[in-house]
């Protein structure tokens, strides 16, 4: 059977800066890396040097979008001061996505800060919301033709969790208030910068939000449903019902299924799992997507994939994610685009390089690029914008 998606559906990958670049030394996580972590992340893959190679290979597999994060360190490396050859340097990337004819969704945030703003506390300091959006007013100035799709805050609930209640990610704390004053700091960031941008761009300028969001089944008792409506609240909603009138589509990140049964949680019920120990539940997304309906907004899946150094789950898990996408655009989801994390193997944060969720496999002691056969296996959807299943 052949699963034919929506027209002019993007098909590509992502990435963030600090993930794949290297050479990010004014960074937070390059000076002071979390504690019992595996970073820095230094040279990562060099994708700094090495972007046209790594975008001619994507091209080659066919993808026509690509997302990723510009450095928020390298544009501004001391308060107020913005670095004019690293400008320059993100619009020779934009530049040459545009000559190979792919469309650009640019992240702002992903997960990083530059060392002069976590020393004032990040996020956690009000005035963060104004440096945020003199930082986008920035860059907007600089690429506004460049750039298809502004994705303010990459995962926003994610970040604020691990950082501030978690203390796996930097700053490392663990404090209710302060984790709380974060997340609302950010909502308040994305909405200034989608307001500035919405004066500057009118509705030409696309701006919208990268959302992680974790489907929590209950079990069938009344109890447990009743459960499963305050994580799904706060972690699925909470932000989005806060950003709904401040952006023009929705990015949808997917990793998680848990089920909810009192007094805990079921993890990994179907056994499957990535080289991380996450379950491997591709319908978890197509419940996900049905959610979404009621903020009625475009949607892209702007990171869904799977650790998996021996590539042996990865095809089974893209084409049953889309088998599970394709059937909520049956059922009236308007999603527009899906992007695989992530093009190439890279530095996955407090785990540092060894988890392997590139299409591309990096080479670390040479940095040699090498397609995996899942990325053969994506690249034909994504030249045929469809997809073959048994069935
Ligand atoms: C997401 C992050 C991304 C990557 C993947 C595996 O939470 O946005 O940077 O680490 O998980």
């Amino acid at each position: 059977m052949v699963l034919k998606f929506p027209d002019n559906f993007l098909w590509g990958s992502a990435t963030s800066a600090y993930q794949v670049e290297g050479g990010n030394k004014l960074s937070d996580w390059e000076i002071n890396p979390p504690k019992r972590g595996h970073g820095p992340a230094g040279l990562a893959c060099d994708h700094y040097n090495r972007f046209e190679p790594d975008f001619d290979l994507l091209k080659k597999l066919n993808q026509n979008a690509h997302r990723f994060s510009i450095e928020w360190a390298k544009i501004e490396p001391r308060q107020g001061e913005f670095d004019k050859i690293e400008i320059e340097h993100y619009r020779r990337v934009l530049s040459a996505l545009k000559q190979r004819g792919i469309k650009t969704m640019v992240t702002l945030h992903h997960f990083t800060l530059p060392q002069w703003l976590a020393e004032i506390g990040g996020f956690a300091n009000n005035k963060s919301i104004e440096y945020f959006t003199r930082y986008a007013a920035k860059l907007f100035g600089e690429y506004q033709d460049l750039i298809d799709f502004w994705a303010t805050i990459n995962e926003p609930m994610v970040f604020a969790g691990q950082g501030y209640l978690a203390k796996r990610w930097l700053p490392q704390k663990r404090n209710i208030f302060l984790y709380i004053r974060v997340v609302n700091n950010l909502i308040r960031a994305h909405q200034s910068v989608y307001r500035l941008f919405k004066t500057f761009g009118r509705d030409k300028v696309l701006v919208g939000i990268v959302k992680h969001n974790t489907y929590f089944e209950p079990s069938k008792n009344l109890l447990d449903r009743f459960i499963v409506g305050l994580p799904d609240w706060w972690q699925n909603r909470y932000f989005l019902n806060k950003i709904k009138n401040h952006c023009d589509f929705i990015g949808l990140n997917y990793y998680f299924h848990f089920k909810i049964k009192f007094p805990g949680l079921i993890r990994n019920e179907n056994k499957k799992v990535s080289d991380m120990g996450w379950e491997l539940y591709p319908e978890g997304i197509y419940y996900l997507l049905k959610e979404l309906k009621r903020y009625n907004k475009p949607v892209y899946i702007t990171e869904n994939g799977l650790a998996d150094a021996g590539d042996k789950n990865r095809e089974w898990y893209i084409r049953e994610v889309l088998r599970n996408v394709h059937w909520a655009t049956q059922e009236g989801i308007d999603v527009r685009g899906y992007f695989y994390w992530s093009l190439m193997d890279n530095f996955e944060w407090a785990d540092g390089f060894g988890p392997r969720f590139g299409l591309i496999e990096i080479d670390y002691s040479t940095l040699e690029r090498k397609p995996r056969p899942s990325a053969y296996f994506y690249s034909e959807i994504c030249k045929n914008n469809q997809l073959f299943v048994e069935g």
